[in-house]
């Protein structure tokens, strides 16, 4: 009884109140003490006439603060004095292409922005600003002026959908989970040993055999199988919307083929392009296969060419993701083909890589020179550079960040997602026994937090970080919920790591802010864990995997 009066109590003396202690954490939030701004259902959202992008962004907020505190506001596009959240775009404001200010006073909400992303992002802060979950009448949003722009301007989060598939409206949740953390890349990994996940209209047997493992070994390759065929994959229609979505959400979604190792879903398919001829099959086990493409063979490259061919039809991207990683040497050894080629372009081994390894250089650099002649750059897994690296290339540094530091000396480009801070498939607690089944590792909320991307680099080496990604790869991870389980926090932490300058982070700051955001995730019916919550966090229906 004593808990009811006060509740109640609580709710006639105040009313819902915004909070702009929000994740990623703005660079500048200065309250401003005067009266606030009261949103009611009267409000209403104003965007610049004849401007497509930004009445889609008034759309966005619209229907963010509907979901959020159900108030349904009308849009305009004739800003009344009052009562208006009011997004326009000012191309001289220095706040760069992504930045923006929100003004709030009590005539109401200026948000305004050089672009029309600026304006998203804005909209993304606002948003999370509100008293999420609670049905409100009216929200005072207290006068501030935020400044805003983001630290790097490649944030990525990754999806590895060859292990596990996971179809279009998993996809487009997850591009939910990027906008709402400002990310801007989703790099989607679409083909590896273990399936391959796009329709290609010339090699139809590439979604009909090779997207189909038909059992997975149980756990880690124990001698046990579920004998339970995996299929699924994306029709060009499909990706196409994909596309679409993310682009509306100021997302680009970056294609992976993974190449030449990886490649088993491929050789099931054409053995003829392997250096033994197999058989194949597409891999019901884990790890990394000696199988490779074969080097050697003018048909691999007319084969690569055009299944890139229609990729890029696909994708408008300026970055394709041609992989690179752990493709082992052995069949190249043992080939005649790669030995020949290798003796043609007379390639030598030296103190530090093989005859192979520069054969692997040769590989990524003709599909380099491609896809630059179709206009776009590639982007690698470190591997790329055991060899000479293309100075055009971009490197994802994953197995530490070591292979960054050293590609960002050299005057390549980098993106940081190196495993030790970065790689989401790793388990979140050491009490393995109460977590979801993991590929291994610890990388708990903290550690992504305490991630320092540009570590042992001076300002020049620093400009050629161009941002950081996390990755989650799903061998062990089948079903949607556990999908966001290691997602989430752990791209809240991440996020401010892409986001926020250095001296404006702060990890006990972030753990304050984390459970209105998990309010928000609650409401959004996503699922997430629960390790760094305070323990006595509490939402309705909220969740721990088990
Ligand atoms: C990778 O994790 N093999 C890039
Ligand atoms: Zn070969």
């Amino acid at each position: 009884m004593a808990f009811l009066c006060l509740a109640w109590f609580g709710v006639k003396a105040q009313q819902p109140t915004a909070s702009y202690d929000i994740i990623p954490q703005p660079q500048q939030v200065q309250l401003k003490g005067g009266s606030a701004f009261e949103l009611n259902a009267t409000t209403v959202i104003a965007y610049p006439d004849g401007n497509d992008l930004m009445r889609r962004n008034a759309e966005f907020l619209r229907d963010y603060i509907q979901k959020h505190i159900g108030l349904k506001l009308g849009l305009t596009t004739n800003p009344p004095r009052m009562n208006c959240i009011n997004l326009s775009l000012d191309p001289r404001m220095k706040t760069g292409e992504e930045g923006y200010t929100l003004v709030v006073d009590d005539r109401g909400v200026a948000l305004m922005a050089a672009a029309e992303n600026g304006i998203f992002y804005g909209i993304q802060t606002l948003r999370k600003s509100l008293p999420i979950a609670q049905q409100a009448q009216t929200v005072n949003l207290p006068a501030v002026q935020i400044t805003d722009a983001p630290r790097f301007g490649y944030r990525g989060i990754h999806l590895d959908v060859a292990r596990h598939f996971f179809d279009v409206d998993v996809v487009k949740q997850t591009i939910d989970m990027l906008a709402l953390h400002n990310q801007n890349t989703f790099h989607w990994h679409l083909t590896d040993d273990q399936g391959w996940r796009v329709e290609i209209k010339r090699y139809p047997e590439l979604t009909r055999f090779g997207s189909i493992r038909q059992r997975t070994v149980i756990g880690h390759n124990t001698p046990i199988y579920d004998n339970t065929p995996v299929g699924g994959f994306y029709t060009q229609e499909q990706m196409r919307e994909v596309v679409e979505y993310a682009k509306e959400r100021y997302i680009t979604v970056i294609p992976e083929i993974d190449m030449p190792g990886h490649m088993l879903a491929v050789l099931a398919c054409f053995p003829e392009l392997g250096c033994t001829g197999g058989p194949y099959h597409v891999a019901e086990e884990w790890g990394i296969a000696d199988d490779i493409l074969c080097a050697g063979k003018e048909e691999t490259f007319t084969f690569v060419e055009n299944v890139l061919s229609e990729l890029i039809e696909i994708f408008p991207s300026t970055y394709i993701h041609i992989g690179g990683d752990e493709a082992p040497r052995v069949r190249w050894q043992a080939c005649e083909k790669c030995q020949a080629r290798i003796r043609q372009l007379g390639l030598t081994k030296d103190d530090e890589h093989s005859a192979e390894d520069k054969l692997q250089t040769y590989f990524m650099a003709r599909v380099e020179k491609f896809l630059n002649a179709k206009g776009r750059q590639i982007i690698g897994w470190e591997e790329i550079m055991e060899g000479d690296l293309s100075p055009t290339a971009t490197v994802m540094s994953w197995r530490g960040a070591a292979a960054g530091i050293k590609a960002a000396k050299m005057g390549n480009d980098v993106i940081m997602s190196p495993a030790s801070h970065a790689y989401l498939d790793y388990y979140q607690s050491e009490n393995v026994s109460r977590e979801p089944q993991a590929i291994g590792g610890f990388l708990p909320v903290e550690k992504v937090y305490s991630f320092d991307p540009m570590d042992q680099l001076n300002a020049d080496q620093q400009k050629h970080i161009i941002g950081v990604q996390a990755n989650l790869w799903t061998e062990y991870i089948p079903y949607q919920e556990q999908l966001q389980y290691m997602y989430m926090p752990r791209v809240a932490a991440i996020s401010e790591v892409q986001w926020c300058q250095p001296a404006n982070r702060s990890y006990d700051k972030f753990l304050k802010k984390l459970p209105k955001l998990v309010d928000l995730y609650q409401q959004l019916h996503w699922k997430y864990a629960r390790h760094v919550l305070p323990a006595d966090y509490v939402h309705q229906g909220s969740s721990q995997m088990q």
